[in-house]
């Protein structure tokens, strides 16, 4: 039979194409998640689909789990004895970009050293001046609520000679970094580096007033010491009805983000706010430090409380309540918004004022 007198249909095309490695651009659209609506006029619209879900994870539940890791494994069983925060509705990670997870070190315990393209940050729970990490030789005391830095390919290595558990979040690019295929990992094939000084940089960067840029060496440890000053002074200044006040660790180099990839600010919720309802493109975990609330979503509401971790996925409507009429409610947030901003794909909106 000559192809003049096969009869042409879309079923017959989609097989030729498969046999010849084509494919339709309608085949693709149609299996891309997505949000897809009309106008009044028939034109189409398409929005994304929040990747992953909005969830939680308790501080109740963490510490029992990371206790019996401690029993269950040595740390030199592996890498890091950190528990991955999987977030049910995605492949991996905890949002589609990022990945956080809890972190234990025992007293006398060395996380050894490594290094990898993959951007990370720690934010110290428990800890105190014995315990440190060493980054490129530097070695930074982590003591709770301290913001420390492992930029891509820096060679780190955490201790604990103290005699308490040592506890943080780490933060890291993972999903964003495996997407573009760009993992490299190197192990040092020494247990630590040999490390320098202390650590000692002069004052650190928040926005709104970056007076150091051009500093030589970058800070690579926001201790909170220094992060609560930044906090005081913003004290006096108006509330946004969104986030209530944020404070922002910024890179004084650039004068932008502390990472190429994460943007960290600390969220504070003065008592009894209630913030309009928001969505962006960016996808947040966000960490309690103090305090107690909720987040409010199409999917249900979220309650927290200390030293609980939560994630938000990119584009999903959300609201931010302090359920405290008298306490302000302190959060350490980070943001895969610098990938958006570097590609113009950031956008926001929000409710409009009642
Ligand atoms: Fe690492």
């Amino acid at each position: 039979m000559s192809d003049a007198t096969v009869a042409h249909s879309l079923e017959e095309l989609e097989r030729r194409l498969g046999g010849l490695s084509l494919r339709g651009q309608w085949q693709a659209d149609a299996n891309r998640p997505q949000n897809v609506r009309k106008g009044s006029n028939g034109a189409v619209h398409i929005e994304p689909i929040p990747a992953g879900r909005a969830h939680a994870w308790r501080w109740s539940d963490i510490v029992p789990i990371l206790q019996y890791a401690c029993k269950a494994m040595p740390e030199s069983y592996t890498a890091r004895r950190a528990l991955i925060l999987h977030n049910p509705g995605l492949p991996r990670g905890t949002t589609h970009t990022m990945l956080s997870s809890i972190q234990i070190v025992k007293p006398g315990e060395i996380a050894w050293a490594h290094r990898h393209t993959i951007n990370a940050l720690r934010f110290s729970i428990q800890g105190g001046p014995k315990t440190y990490t060493i980054v490129e030789g530097r070695k930074l005391s982590m003591e709770p609520y301290d913001l420390l830095l492992t930029p891509g390919w820096t060679w780190h290595d955490h201790h604990n000679d103290s005699d308490h558990d040592a506890i943080w979040l780490d933060g890291l690019d993972v999903p964003f970094t495996l997407a573009l295929n760009q993992s490299f990992y190197d192990e040092l094939g020494e247990i630590a580096q040999q490390p320098g000084p202390a650590d000692s940089l002069g004052p650190l960067m928040f926005r709104p007033s970056p007076s150091q840029q051009g500093e030589a060496m970058r800070p690579l440890r926001y201790p909170w010491a220094e992060t609560l000053r930044a906090i005081e002074a913003r004290g006096g200044e108006p509330v946004d009805p969104l986030n209530g006040r944020m404070v922002e660790f910024i890179n004084p180099r650039t004068g932008g983000s502390v990472l190429p990839t994460l943007r960290c600010r600390v969220q504070i919720l003065p008592p009894g706010f209630e913030g309009r309802l928001q969505r962006h493109t960016s996808s947040t975990i966000l960490f309690v430090i103090s305090g107690e609330g909720s987040v409010r979503l199409d999917s249900g509401d979220i309650a927290w409380g200390k030293h609980d971790t939560f994630a938000l996925p990119n584009w999903a409507q959300h609201r931010f309540v302090n359920a405290s009429k008298r306490e302000p409610a302190v959060l350490f947030t980070m943001d895969d918004s610098p990938i958006l901003f570097a590609f113009g794909y950031y956008r926001s909106e929000c409710e409009t004022a009642p």
